[in-house]
């Protein structure tokens, strides 16, 4: 007998990190979620236990989900995210009833429309938000380059400084300035707050000498965030750094500036001993973002896909 249940908090953080790592270390990026993890993710400012759900067959845990409404977000779109099985309970409708318990949650606290996220070689997923009515709205490229190299005659601004981060609460406020600048007018966009910023800044493996901001005349103007996931080195042995996040003020784009802050963090994380690193970008970005990326080397490795649903 199926059952899927509520998650409870305080009680059920370990079997929820076990489905997952159980259900998606066939990635090939995986690394196990810790503990650690959890009690992080337990305190982000947009934590909710509502929505979670875990599927049980003969007392036996073996699936979950997560329905999660950001209320920060006006629009009343909700998302589906989490989906695993373990492999084998596989092919039996469960993922199917996970998802079905997920929208009516969702359906349950007000929203329209529920959105999720698969990577295109995920034919199992793909397959299953398919056949459940979600259609495909948005294609997202992660590009990867390695680190040998790093090209130094591919343009960029002569006259901007790069500075780095500092760890006060001015510097964590014109990050977030700078970002929503930079990325108000694009896709699934939301304003950004100050304390989901300071939870960020707060992580063990956030490093904000990798973070910098590009000055023009003393005034900022854009900014580059860079990423090491230590776990995910540590288990893989794979040494892969993260451009995490880079934008421009619009006022100042098509000068060099976007050029100048991604070799930056290149350097940077090629300086902490990474060989490869990695991005997203959305393949639609108005700013041709991923030209950029392509200019200095990077090339596509996957297509991550965003499938929305009409759930009234
Ligand atoms: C995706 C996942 C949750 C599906 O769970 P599941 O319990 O096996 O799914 P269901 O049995 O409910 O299958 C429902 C539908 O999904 C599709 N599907 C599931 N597995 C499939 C497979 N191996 N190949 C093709 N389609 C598949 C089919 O359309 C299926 O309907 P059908 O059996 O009537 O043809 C599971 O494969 C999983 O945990 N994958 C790893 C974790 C992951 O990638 N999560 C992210 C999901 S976006």
């Amino acid at each position: 007998m199926l059952k899927i249940r509520e998650f409870v908090q305080g009680d059920d953080e370990e079997v929820w990190l076990r489905i997952g790592n159980e259900s998606f270390k066939e990635y090939d990026d995986f690394r196990p979620s810790t503990m650690e993890d959890m009690e992080i993710w337990e305190k982000d400012p947009g934590f909710d236990p509502v929505g979670m759900f875990l599927a049980e067959m003969n007392g036996e845990t073996i699936g979950r989900v997560q329905a999660y409404v950001d209320k920060k977000r006006e629009e009343k779109k909700g998302f589906v995210r989490a989906l695993g099985v373990v492999p084998e309970f596989r092919r039996r409708g469960i993922g199917r009833e996970l998802t079905e318990r997920a929208i009516k949650s969702l359906r349950e606290r007000g929203m329209e429309t529920a959105q999720c996220w698969i990577r295109d070689d995920k034919i199992p997923c793909k397959h299953l938000f398919e056949s459940m009515g979600f259609d495909l709205i948005r294609i997202f490229s992660a590009m990867r380059r390695e680190l040998n190299i790093i090209p130094s005659d591919v343009g960029g601004n002569e006259d901007v400084r790069l500075r780095v981060m500092r760890e006060d609460r001015e510097d964590i406020e014109l990050l977030r300035w700078l970002v929503d600048e930079a990325f108000s007018e694009h896709f699934d966009f939301r304003a950004s707050t100050l304390e989901e910023w300071k939870h960020w800044s707060e992580h063990p493996d956030f490093d904000r000498k990798g973070w910098f901001f590009a000055l023009l005349a003393h005034k900022p103007v854009g900014h580059v965030g860079t990423w090491i996931d230590s776990k995910f080195v540590k288990h893989t042995g794979i040494k892969r750094g993260w451009i995490d996040t880079i934008g421009v003020l619009k006022s100042h784009r098509r000068k060099g500036i976007g050029t100048s802050l991604i070799l930056h963090g290149m350097h940077y994380l090629r300086s902490k001993g990474m060989t490869e690193v990695e991005l997203g970008v959305d393949d639609l970005n108005q700013t041709e973002a991923i030209k950029l990326y392509d200019k200095v080397g990077f090339r596509v490795i996957r297509k991550d896909l965003t499938y929305l649903r009409n759930i009234v």
